[in-house]
């Protein structure tokens, strides 16, 4: 039987007309959330995301601010422009667009932005936090796709997920917080043997590589819920993701597809983080601890 698409869109569009009201109602209380977001350079792709970070903040009422910068400027002048908005009361949450130009550290970068105002989840403190089941920001994309497998109604407890990919951005804490949702979750990255095998067993297959088509009907067990989190731009231009999405959605349970899968939630979910650290500060003298 064909699988059920998973319309991220629309999923997406439902989180964001409920968060559409707590804005308004924070507003009446005299809180507006605030995110500024920093874009260094001019890759199209980052451009893009950014495009649709802001327009997606303006939709729902969150006070947004992009930050462009040439690919040339320092590490030192960017690190400036974050102490400034790590200071600025009105700015709740800060993102710096990745991949940075290669003389800029993108570590120092993450460092620099204080973890109550690092609604990517990146900052080491927050990636501590997750680890150790504490309260974090939790990166963006991995949690919209647990959000997004809950709405199939799948329960994790005790499943198999299989992860392939081990980004810092995806991989890597996607595979916690299927952990902590109770799954029994395998890694598997380019050096992983009989690929294949492993995928075979998933309940639950997150593909987080980067490589147009490389998952087939061949790597999917049959109701399988598949998670394509691959963005990858064909010379045609159009956009595919790491699963051939014509072949799996015939036996897969449920599949994302791309565009509009994976992609609007995780802008969701930074829209939810900007909220929950605008009424964090809400709660500190000057709006930030320090
Ligand atoms: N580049 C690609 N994905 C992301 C993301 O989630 N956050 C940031 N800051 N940069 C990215």
């Amino acid at each position: 039987m064909a699988a059920t698409i998973l319309d991220g869109k629309e999923v997406a569009k439902s989180i964001r007309a409920e968060m559409t009201n707590e804005v308004e109602n924070l507003k009446k209380q005299g809180l507006t959330p605030g995110l500024t977001v920093i874009l260094v350079g001019e890759d199209p792709a980052s451009h893009s995301y950014v495009k649709a970070k802001e327009k997606a903040c303006q939709e729902i009422g969150i006070q947004s601010e992009v930050i462009r910068m040439d690919a040339s400027i320092s590490q030192k002048e960017l690190l400036e422009t974050i102490e400034r908005l790590n200071q600025n009361p009105n700015v709740h949450g800060i993102l710096v667009q990745l991949p940075l130009p290669s003389h800029i550290s993108e570590h120092a970068v993450i460092e620099a932005i204080r973890p109550e105002k690092d609604v990517d989840g990146f900052h080491p403190i927050n990636v501590g936090n997750l680890v150790i089941g504490q309260e974090a920001f939790l990166p963006c994309t991995p949690h919209g796709i647990v959000e997004l497998i809950k709405r199939t109604g799948t329960r994790l407890d005790g499943k198999h997920a299989v992860v392939i990919g081990r980004s810092n951005i995806v991989g890597k804490p996607v595979a916690l917080l299927l952990q902590q949702e109770n799954a029994t979750v395998t890694m598997c990255h380019s050096r992983t043997k009989n690929l294949e095998q492993l995928t075979r067993q998933a309940d639950i297959l997150v593909v987080a590589v980067g490589k147009a088509h490389m998952i087939g009907k061949e790597h999917v067990n049959p109701g399988a819920v598949v998670i394509d989190v691959g963005v990858n731009r064909m010379d045609s231009g159009k956009l595919v993701g790491d699963v051939k999405f014509d072949e799996v959605k015939e036996i897969a349970g449920f599949i994302t597809p791309v565009p509009g899968g994976v992609g609007p939630m995780t802008i969701t979910m930074l829209l939810k983080n900007t909220i929950e650290a605008a009424k964090k500060q809400a709660l500190l003298p000057n709006g930030v601890k320090g």
